[in-house]
């Protein structure tokens, strides 16, 4: 299938929207993308007609309702290059993956003083897990900074390892710059030191190749409805082995071999992580929505998204009154700015009113808008079904913005 843009702003639904009269320019795909009718469709039609709850029944539908769910997770493994499906965890998003792994992994293997590293980059959601193992075990965690690009050295990881370093947890793809971050390297350079690595895709996802097998990195997670699929979903990838010996952190229902008064066991992975009756919708519909992102061709999309990438880069940098942050990205997803003598909350209001949707705030960085000295910024970014359009209207309407406040 050739990409066209056109045809895949009509599967968006959500895209033919008029929002105070305006067409709505929806440039808020970081924090959540929207979703095309095949998949829309696909849960609607899921619930009329599979729908049951999975892995306990004998009955027709609840093995129909089993076989999508599991062929979803197939499809989950074969869209990351992941060895085995059982490597393949559903969660409820990335947040509740990454505190799986503080609780299932670094939890019992972690002692006083051992250290994590993160970095500057990283989103609420990759610091506050680490933190709260930093209270209950004395870990220490330890910063490594980009430059201001966004962009991370090796080199700067490696100056910060010692004998105690145990995790390197580290984004794929800031959610603020939108910067790539030298996965492969890092990971490479963190195995021959013994060091685990959790990469957080929650960006990364839907806007690079992702090889799990070819990164060869420990943990990956990322959640459903930033890759066109529902909320209440998320997948952690984990090598098997370290699933294997992780213990569970929920009990309940799916997830037990045999439960006895006196002693339980658990069930093999993912089901031990699984505790209770999963998403089973969410689940599915991210499995429909990992089928319409491959049937449009992941090159294809990628492409697109940097065309529109450039053409937004600069079309704000030639605007004076832009500053932008991260400005040698310039084929990045996510763009973040500032508009001079303005907040970004009045500026995300104001073009609001011209259908104009971006983000404006932290965006769960606050590490990060230290580091760059700022408590927030206008953010931009952008999905497979942004097209010049939406560009020149972000572009029109904070031309008006910027009259307005100048
Ligand atoms: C880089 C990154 N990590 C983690 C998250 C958390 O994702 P969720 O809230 O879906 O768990 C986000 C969401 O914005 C993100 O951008």
């Amino acid at each position: 299938m050739t990409f066209n843009i056109d045809k895949i702003r009509e599967d968006f639904p959500i895209l033919q929207r008029t929002i105070n009269g305006n067409r709505l320019t929806y440039l808020d795909s970081a924090a959540s993308s929207q979703k095309p009718i095949q998949v829309i469709d696909y849960i609607r039609n899921f619930q009329i007609r599979d729908y049951a709850n999975v892995h306990r029944g004998l009955h027709f539908l609840s093995n129909a309702s089993t076989e999508a769910f599991e062929g979803a997770r197939e499809k989950v493994k074969n869209f990351l290059n992941a060895n085995k499906v059982e490597e393949i965890v559903f969660t409820m998003g990335a947040t509740d993956a990454i505190n799986l792994v503080a609780y299932s992994y670094a939890e019992p293997n972690l002692i006083k003083d051992d250290e994590i590293i993160l970095s500057t980059l990283e989103h609420h959601s990759n610091i506050v897990p680490w933190n709260f193992l930093r209270e209950r075990k004395g870990i220490n965690i330890k910063w490594v900074d980009s430059d201001n690009n966004g962009n991370i050295s090796v080199e700067s990881v490696r100056n910060l390892v010692t004998k105690k370093t145990k995790i390197i947890a580290i984004t794929q793809m800031s959610n603020v710059l939108g910067s790539i971050i030298p996965l492969k390297e890092i990971i490479q350079f963190a195995h021959s030191k013994e060091i685990l690595v959790l990469v957080d895709g929650c960006q990364g996802i839907a806007h690079q190749e992702t090889d799990i097998r070819d990164l060869d990195c420990d943990f990956y997670v990322f959640s459903g409805h930033k890759l066109y699929g529902p909320t209440g979903v998320g997948v952690l990838y984990a090598k098997y082995e370290l699933l294997d010996k992780m213990r569970p952190w929920r009990g309940g229902g799916e997830m037990i071999k045999e439960v006895s008064k006196d002693s339980i066991s658990y069930g093999n992975p993912p089901y031990k992580f699984e505790a209770g009756t999963p998403n089973i919708v969410q689940v599915v519909g991210l499995g429909e929505a990992i089928d319409y992102f491959t049937e449009r061709n992941k090159e294809d999309i990628f492409q697109h998204e940097h065309n529109i990438s450039e053409y937004a880069h600069e079309s704000l940098s030639n605007m004076k009154a832009i500053k932008l942050y991260g400005d040698k990205n310039i084929s990045s997803p996510i763009i973040s700015f500032s508009v001079e003598g303005s907040h970004p909350h009045d500026i995300a209001t104001v073009i609001d009113n011209y259908g104009v949707a971006i983000r404006a705030g932290h965006h769960c960085a606050q590490p990060l808008m230290n580091f760059l000295g700022v408590t927030s910024t206008a953010r931009a970014s952008i999905g497979m079904y942004t097209s010049k359009e939406d560009i020149d209207n972000l572009i029109i309407s904070l031309e008006k913005a910027i009259k307005i406040f100048n």
